[in-house]
């Protein structure tokens, strides 16, 4: 098939796609597909074809890791106040003339439905969820209030609106609404704390997310179609699993399969499976649990483009199941070919 990987943008998690994206690139290429690698914001100045657009950028091997921590803001807003230099128009017609359009976006646009909206417009072919269960996923408010209505277990919240004051008692977490890789996240064990904190999650979201504290231990759950994969327990070395020990190699044991009671590892499945569907997720996704010490299970987030980095779970998940790189990325374009 002719593959358009689209990464980038100008998302809080703009590096991480790019490692992603780079990953998938190089697993569909050696899966026989044709393949191009595309900034979502900076697409191509001049191909307006697949082909043109393969000339121009196709390389045997795409090498990217996540080389910065976060993106500069001001250079995001920079951006995002210029539209004139925006050639990321470019992808419509290039994702047009292509089979199909492999997701690899992370954080605000590309995984929080808009654009799939728009290639639903434009009948453009793409990995993964549909607009509403991107919208739902992706917007921590929302799911949480569906996940509620389905109830399925997760920690009590409230939202705080601009200039409110939180009824939370700390410990707590302090989120934006909307974002990934646990930018802008925070525990908080001290009520003097918790001003700063959500000082800095209003930076990510107008609306800003407290929950209570779940202290126990951490496990994520990928689903694929109707499958539940084996859960990864996740130990960060120090501290919790924030940015860097996300992406920092070494810095977070993860376990996979988790060393986990039978009963727990099913609990969770079920859960993963029932999250999947209450929030119109398809085809795959990755559901983030903490397990309380007297081990009630909550479910955090659903995430549905999740990291295909060299340090993200959802890979690991699946190689726990016998699914090697290639494979996954392979099925996830013919799932969405199909
Ligand atoms: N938001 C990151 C990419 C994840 O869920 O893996
Ligand atoms: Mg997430």
């Amino acid at each position: 098939m002719d593959i358009v990987v689209l990464a980038g943008g100008y998302s809080h998690e703009r590096e991480v796609s790019m490692s992603s994206g780079s990953l998938i690139a190089n697993a569909l290429m050696k899966n026989g597909h044709r393949v191009i690698l595309l900034d979502l914001y900076f697409g191509t100045d001049e191909a307006t074809t697949f082909d043109e657009a393969y000339k121009k950028l196709s390389k045997d091997t795409y090498d990217y890791k996540v080389k910065r921590q976060i993106p500069d803001m001001n250079a995001l807003r920079a951006l995002k106040e210029k539209p004139d230099e925006m050639i990321g128009h470019n992808v419509i017609p290039i994702a047009q003339s292509a089979d199909l359009v492999f997701l690899s976006l992370h954080g605000e646009l590309g995984e929080n439905g808009q654009l799939q909206a728009v290639f639903d417009l434009y009948d453009i072919t793409y990995t993964g969820t549909g607009y509403i269960g991107s919208a739902l996923a992706m917007n921590k408010i929302l799911a949480k209030e569906v996940m509620s209505q389905y109830g399925i277990p997760t920690p009590k919240w409230e939202v705080l609106g601009k200039d409110e004051t939180p009824e939370t008692a700390v410990p707590c977490v302090v989120k934006p609404d909307a974002s990934g890789s646990s930018i802008g996240v925070y525990l908080v064990e001290k009520e003097e704390d918790l001003d700063a904190a959500i000082t800095d999650a209003r930076k990510y979201s107008k609306d800003v997310l407290i929950e209570e504290m779940i202290q126990g231990r951490e496990f994520s759950i990928g689903v694929l179609e109707d499958q539940a994969l084996p859960p990864i327990e996740i130990i960060p070395k120090s501290g919790f699993y924030d940015y860097e020990n996300k992406y920092q190699e070494g810095a977070t044991v993860e376990i996979c399969p988790a060393e986990i009671s039978e009963e727990l590892t099913t609990a969770m499945q079920d859960m993963a499976k029932r999250v999947f569907k209450a929030l119109r997720l398809e085809y795959y996704a990755r559901i983030d649990f903490m397990v309380s010490d007297s081990e009630d299970v909550y479910c955090i987030e659903a995430n549905t483009l999740p990291g295909m980095t060299p340090t993200s779970l959802f890979p690991q998940e699946a190689a726990a199941a016998g699914i090697t790189y290639n494979e996954l990325c392979d099925r996830l374009a013919q799932l969405a070919a199909d």
